[in-house]
């Protein structure tokens, strides 16, 4: 691996760059400008096969190489990728089947903008690493190129699933090698529940286009096989790659795990590391416009101070070291419900949060805001007539920032707190929803903020992760329990807080015969009696300890054996037991109660926590502390005189950062 322009605590800022977009003439001084500015990295070329090859096997490297090594001659390391994510309209033409067909309308989603391939082609399977062995044949030994991208943003726009001719053989397939008999089949799904019955492997249908609701255990295995696709395909253009790129690494750039619909933890295995595209502001309008439009509009400018940092740790917990920042959001996208501008000091904000959470590369998307086709609304660093954009300086800000930091050194963050996420837990609470807004990803990222409002660091880890290092363990909402996780929880000493709906299902989607929570009865002694949820704008109230808080939207009625009862619901039923260092929590809550329960199990796990203003978020890299300010009001910070700050100081401006040095865990606010 070449590393060479890094600074030596390894970070570095780069930038995602189309020369096929522009007139050669201008490649010259945009890799100057590139070089001026600070940026050591060059993302290029994973939408450009129709300019790689042209027709059929008439490959075009010429302009490519052109394009390398006019950003090579400032010093530039380029970053290749994979143009997978767009076939092009020769291939299409040639082979329309590759194109993916949408489950829940039944038509083809066809060529004229991107990712319009099924996963389960195999026609495009070949294609994909036909055109990927192309590329590092010529590349992979290529100094200038430093690494690859497989792809981009692998599952956008909905892609896992589709309800192809392909698709539904693949799956058939799937499914007998997974259940063996046709009988071993059915009775694992139930199917005789509404005369479902399949006589034969072949007659498997995909669970797409039925009158109402599918059967969820065919859900599920359908959700279980499209995610091994994606994985599958994946892994077959890594192999391209690695075969003629023995010294380069591979990268991919992931969206939040949720919109990927697949194990993310098994997407990233064979990468060398993770790369994550973060778009604070039109990913917070997703989450919260909707249903929170007061907390959307209050962060419409800076984001949510949790959401971003929630997929960096996402991030980092993929493969549990660190990451790049393939694109970082530089001004307005064009594709949220509203596009604002982020408030000044955002982007730098933006991009040091990144790195004080692991990131050691941050790259920004995009060089120059496109003249033509569908994203000339997207900021980028330059306007589209080279103006420097608001972005540009706040750029250059961050290279001063990383000279100041570059002697020293930045080990990943280190956690106490691990909060295990895992894929089936998406998938059993969107297929069974049973009630509004109480789907998995909603459940962890509550733990999550409530955590990060204690400054407590947070690793979001897989199921099978080694847990021993954990003072506190939270399963958010994990209906099913894989065997390894039972068992490191049996050994483990640590505080473990288990949500409601945990053990709830096997892993065939059917209520464990003992009842919920099933396995988890070998470490806490309760049964949930029956399950109520709740319109979202009906809340009970409930006491613990000194105070009344809310359960609201699942609730749990619980039969308690052994187990002692730390909290009731008003109807006197038990809301919270606890056995050992074993809790499980039967309801979801109001934020106050999870506060008060989160530093109760703090305190009891001897975690160090202080509770943050709402605005003020900090996070740490051995010996330096990032303060961030996500309000529009200045804040001081509560720190000995003598404090050494590498960036900023005391007071923290709207919107604004403070770095310094720390010897131990001193109380930043
Ligand atoms: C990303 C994608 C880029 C570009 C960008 C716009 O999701 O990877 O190609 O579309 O969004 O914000």
């Amino acid at each position: 691996m070449n590393d060479s322009n890094r600074h030596s605590n390894g970070l570095a800022l780069g930038v995602c760059y189309y020369p096929e977009h522009w007139p050669e003439q201008d490649w010259a001084d945009d890799a100057r400008q590139m070089r001026e500015l600070g940026l050591r990295y060059v993302r290029i070329g994973e939408f450009a096969w129709s300019r790689i090859e042209p027709r059929r096997n008439e490959f075009d490297f010429d302009w490519l190489d052109r394009a390398i090594a006019t950003l090579a001659s400032e010093g530039l390391k380029i970053v290749l990728c994979t143009p997978t994510a767009t076939p092009p309209k020769w291939l299409i033409d040639e082979h329309p089947e590759i194109l993916p067909v949408d489950p829940v309308t039944g038509r083809v989603r066809g060529f004229g903008s991107r990712r319009h391939y099924d996963f389960s082609s195999p026609v495009y399977l070949e294609e994909a690493e036909r055109i990927s062995v192309a590329l590092a044949h010529r590349y992979g030994r290529d100094e200038r190129v430093v690494g690859w991208q497989t792809d981009n943003e692998l599952c956008c726009h909905d892609t896992t699933h589709s309800a192809s001719a392909a698709a539904r053989l693949g799956f058939q397939s799937w499914c007998e090698d997974r259940y063996g008999s046709i009988d071993a089949l059915n009775t694992a799904w139930g199917n005789v529940f509404w005369s479902m019955e399949y006589p034969t492997f072949d007659s498997i249908e995909l669970p797409a286009g039925a009158v109402t609701e599918t059967n969820p255990a065919h859900q599920l295995a359908y959700r279980r096989f499209a995610s091994e696709q994606v994985i599958g395909f994946q892994n077959t253009c890594i192999a391209a790659i690695r075969d003629h790129a023995p010294e380069q690494w591979v990268t991919h750039n992931f969206i939040p795990m949720k919109d990927t619909q697949v194990d993310c933890f098994q997407l990233a295995q064979p990468l060398d590391f993770v790369s994550y595209d973060s778009y604070p502001l039109g990913r917070t309008e997703y989450l919260l416009g909707r249903e929170e439009p007061a907390l959307a509009r209050r962060y419409m400018r800076t984001g949510h101070p949790d959401y971003t940092a929630y997929y960096l740790d996402q991030c980092r917990g993929l493969k549990g070291r660190g990451f790049w920042i393939m694109e970082q959001q530089p001004g307005p996208v064009n594709w949220g419900p509203s596009n604002p501008r982020p408030a000044p000091g955002m982007v730098t904000l933006w991009t040091l949060e990144a790195i004080a959470h692991g990131a050691e590369v941050v790259s920004f998307f995009r060089w120059r805001q496109a003249r033509f086709a569908q994203e000339q609304m997207h900021a980028g660093l330059l306007g589209s007539d080279r103006r420097k954009s608001d972005a540009w300086q706040e750029v250059a800000t961050v290279t001063e920032v990383l000279a100041r930091l570059a002697d020293h050194p930045l080990p990943q963050p280190v956690a106490q707190v691990a909060l295990v996420v895992d894929v089936s837990a998406q998938w059993v609470t969107e297929i069974e929803h049973q009630g509004q807004r109480s789907d998995a990803q909603r459940i962890a990222f509550q733990y999550y903020r409530t955590l990060r409002r204690l400054n407590v660091a947070v690793d979001l880890v897989s199921a099978d992760a080694d847990l021993s290092s954990y003072g506190l363990i939270i399963v958010p909402s994990l209906p099913i329990v894989p065997a390894p996780l039972l068992s490191a929880l049996e050994q483990s000493a640590s505080t473990v807080l288990f949500g409601p709906r945990c053990g709830a299902k096997t892993a065939e989607f059917q209520i464990p015969e003992q009842g919920a929570p099933g396995v988890l009865q070998s470490l806490i002694d309760i049964r949930v009696n029956s399950v109520e949820t709740l319109r979202p704008d009906v809340r009970e109230g409930f006491s613990y300890q000194d105070a009344t808080f809310h359960s609201c939207l699942w609730c749990e009625d619980l039969e308690v054996g052994s187990a002692s009862v730390e909290m009731h619901y008003q109807s006197q039923r038990p809301g919270l037991v606890r056995q050992g260092n074993y809790w499980y929590l039967a309801t979801l809550t109001d934020d106050d109660f999870l506060l008060r329960l989160m530093t109760d199990l703090l305190a009891e796990a001897d975690i160090p926590r202080q509770q943050m203003p709402e605005d003020i978020r900090c996070h740490r890299r051995g010996s330096v502390w990032f303060a961030f300010n996500y309000g529009a009001q200045p804040h001081s910070l509560d720190l000995p005189q003598d404090t050494e700050f590498l960036w900023g100081g005391p007071e923290l401006p709207a919107h604004g950062v403070s770095i310094w040095l720390v010897e131990a865990a001193e109380t930043p606010v």
